[in-house]
């Protein structure tokens, strides 16, 4: 066993050293207190592993992502989003009749209970629908108490997903709710649901169903996030998946994160209403005096690049390419990625595109609103929520309820005075 030694207060404490089968190696600090008194501290976690996780593997330096082993441009461009899902939540590739199975499954549980349609009635036209989804996932359960039957309520939450963001698009337009149609894969019968209007039918163009499932799969899992960390926090609870994704659902929307997406094409946006003048926008950014961050760039872990963008750069070339969409927002994109990428400022503190610079183009080009962008993160991003929390529950030896400790900064004793406030 490899081993660290903490030197303190003149003794020497041995530390368990553990590693990883991709040899991360850690400091096992679980008995720390109880030897020496004390916690450690690190805010945002920068440097802590929150657990030992089989899913997914991420080397920052590197750029390297991989699902269960698999290498994410691999995954990405040959499976279908449902055959991920099953991946990440069961812990290998289905059978062929597994996945026909589960297939059939998410079909057969798209449709939400007719009540349920009653909250989207109570919700203002300009609703955000991320306030929806977290609304509506946390209603899922007083529909479907929480009868312990784990993979009836993942099929559910999959199933009905994109169902609840179809739901969310239409009532924020003002027009009748499109059922799902069951002989459609899932991402053709949400674009349908999306799009569709009951005085036509609706084909659903396989490139964009394509692009589509090409964007769920880049978004399915990415190890210990904000919102997957928040997903296993209330999960160790003990709290229902529904409440669990309700609040990763939260912990994504928020501009650091998930909420980027919608906020790089209205960063685009303002450039381009602005003359299109990057160098001067950049320029803004590093001054700082603004406070304007340049979205969709930097990231926590990857600090060469994140492969997600790669993918999806390309991807944005060829869709658009295929879809006859000439957006000068791709070319505007890129010509800032190039100005940045050549800027010492971002170069020194080694920041590249993220999942979320290139992805809203993408969805813009399929007639997504920027409003439902980390809509479509959330959609994409569920199979892993669901595995990670699945995991922190299939624990061997049990799972433990989140407890953090903190180091005390403030007052200290002292007494409460009787200022005979008591009858005010
Ligand atoms: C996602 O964790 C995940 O895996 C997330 C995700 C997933 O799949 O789940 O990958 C999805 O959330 C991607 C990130 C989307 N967010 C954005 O694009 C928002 C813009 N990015 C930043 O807010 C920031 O880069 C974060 C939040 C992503 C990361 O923040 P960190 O790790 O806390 O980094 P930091 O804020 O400490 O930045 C270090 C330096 C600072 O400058 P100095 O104080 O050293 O002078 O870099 C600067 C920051 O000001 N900086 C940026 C910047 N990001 C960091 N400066 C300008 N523009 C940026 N985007």
């Amino acid at each position: 066993m490899t081993q660290a030694t903490l030197v303190y207060d003149g003794k020497e404490f041995p530390l368990e050293v553990i590693e990883g089968t991709e040899g991360e190696r850690a400091i096992d600090v679980q008995k720390l207190r109880a030897q020496t008194g004390l916690v450690t501290f690190d805010p945002a976690y920068g440097n802590t592993g929150s657990c030992k996780s089989a899913i997914t593997f991420i080397d920052g330096e590197k750029g390297i992502l991989r699902y269960r082993g698999y290498p994410i441009d691999e995954v990405a461009t040959r499976a279908r989003f449902t055959e991920v899902c099953w991946m990440l939540i069961y812990g290998r590739r289905p059978e062929l009749q597994e996945l026909k199975d589960f297939r059939e499954k998410l079909t057969r549980h798209t449709l939400i209970h007719e009540d349920m349609k009653k909250f989207y009635e109570g919700y203002p036209a300009g609703a955000h629908p991320m306030a929806i989804m977290a609304a509506m996932f946390s209603a899922l359960q007083t529909f479907y108490p929480d009868d312990g039957d784990v993979d009836q309520n993942i099929v559910r939450v999959l199933a009905k997903s994109k169902t609840l963001a179809a739901f969310a698009y239409k009532k924020s337009i003002g027009q009748p709710f499109i059922y799902p149609k069951n002989d459609l894969s899932w991402p053709a019968n949400f674009l349908r649901m999306m799009f569709a209007v009951p005085a036509e039918e609706y084909e659903v163009p396989r490139e964009v169903e394509d692009a589509l499932n090409l964007l769920l799969i880049l978004h399915a899992d990415h190890e210990q996030n904000c919102s997957t960390s928040t997903m296993r926090m209330v999960g160790s609870s003990e709290a229902n998946l529904f409440a669990s994704i309700s609040a990763a659902i939260c912990a994504l929307w928020g501009p650091r994160h998930g909420g980027a997406n919608e906020q790089v094409i209205n960063m685009l946006e303002q450039i381009q209403a602005s003359g299109s003048n990057c160098q001067k926008f950049i320029d803004e950014v590093k001054d700082g005096k603004s406070g304007i961050k340049l979205m969709g760039f930097g990231h926590r872990v990857y600090k060469n690049f994140d492969p997600r963008s790669r993918v999806l750069k390309d991807a944005a070339d060829r869709i658009l390419g295929k879809l006859g969409i000439n957006d000068p927002m791709l070319e505007l994109a890129k010509k800032i990625e190039e100005t940045a990428l050549s800027d010492e400022y971002f170069v020194k503190r080694k920041l590249y595109p993220n999942v979320d610079f290139y992805s809203g183009i993408i969805y813009r080009a399929m007639g997504i609103p920027s409003s439902m962008f980390t809509v479509m993160f959330v959609l994409g991003r569920l199979p892993g929520w669901i595995a990670q929390w699945k995991e922190q529950r299939d624990e061997e030896g049990g799972y433990r309820i989140h407890r953090p400790r903190q180091i005390y900064v403030g007052e200290t004793l002292r007494p409460f005075e009787d200022l005979n406030t008591k009858n005010l």
